[in-house]
């Protein structure tokens, strides 16, 4: 157990790094992370004059703790690109740009141990806090930030997927294509459909195939004792997903690609 998460009873949470020694706990006081192990799993610590519940910090509470500097991907996005992309174990990922680094973080999540995030930022200061936050996260083995523009082309060949928050992603198609090794999948996520049309058009021109756009809608459910119902607040728009897959040469007529 390298890292726990305390809960206070507003639900906030902090994830703290068991190093051994004493951590500051906010404004809130000093805590001796050697008095945590395993039996304190579930229970209610005191720092300070509060208490917390100390939890083994998970992916969703890695993502809601980190700073942020850019407008980041939710879950309910990042989960499709995941499966959209068949992002597993052993997978060279691709990404630009790390804004925050909070998809960077569940990418590395599902690539790790044997695989790889390599993600390009444009801004050095925004490739700074992403590096402070994927390290907060404990994933900075699987990743590497990178300062650099996607749509110049990277370093690297042959990757599993290539995974694109930019404003103008359909500048990078040429880069990602590339880029990717047969088979390899494309993600874009963009917040207008103007966006999708140019990036999946610039698709169209190359043997990319099932280009598909979705939109992800998340409603939470408010369960009560009298009744259950959909809960009045709902997010109502963040933004559309476009995936395609490379392949060498395409179907000459293919519903594939349309
Ligand atoms: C919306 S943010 C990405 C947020 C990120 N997906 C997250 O979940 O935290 C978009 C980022 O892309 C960067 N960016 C824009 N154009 C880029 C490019 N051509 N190459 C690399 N990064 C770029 C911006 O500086 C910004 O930080």
């Amino acid at each position: 157990m390298k890292q726990i998460v305390l809960v206070d009873s507003k639900g906030r949470k902090r994830i703290v790094s068991l190093t051994g020694g004493t951590v500051r706990v906010g404004q809130l006081g000093v805590l001796d992370t050697s008095r945590i192990d395993e039996s304190s799993l579930g229970k209610v610590i005191s720092v300070g004059d509060a208490e917390f519940l100390v939890l083994e910090p998970s992916l969703l509470d890695r993502i809601e703790s980190i700073r942020r500097k850019a407008q980041i991907v939710l879950p309910k996005d990042a989960a499709s690109i995941v499966v959209n992309c068949d992002i597993r174990s052993g997978c060279t990922v691709v990404e630009g740009g790390t804004g925050s680094g909070a998809l960077t973080i569940v990418l590395a999540n599902f690539v790790r141990p044997d695989g790889k995030v390599i993600s390009y930022e444009t801004r050095e200061d925004f490739r700074r806090t992403a590096e402070e936050n994927v390290k907060r996260a404990g994933m900075l083995d699987a990743c590497s930030l990178r300062e650099g523009d996607v749509i110049n082309g990277v370093e690297e060949t042959n990757v599993d997927a290539f995974v694109l928050d930019i404003p103008n992603p359909w500048k990078a198609v040429e880069s990602a294509f590339r880029t990717l090794r047969p088979g390899g999948r494309l993600a874009s996520y963009v917040p207008t459909m103007n966006q999708v049309e140019k990036t999946v058009r610039e698709l169209r021109k190359r043997p990319f195939i099932e280009i598909r756009t979705i939109e992800t809608l998340e409603r939470e459910i408010v369960v009560g004792e009298m009744g259950t119902r959909p809960s009045f607040k709902m997010l109502g728009h963040t933004g559309y997903l476009t995936f395609a897959r490379k392949v060498e040469v395409p179907f000459r007529h293919s519903r594939a690609q349309q």
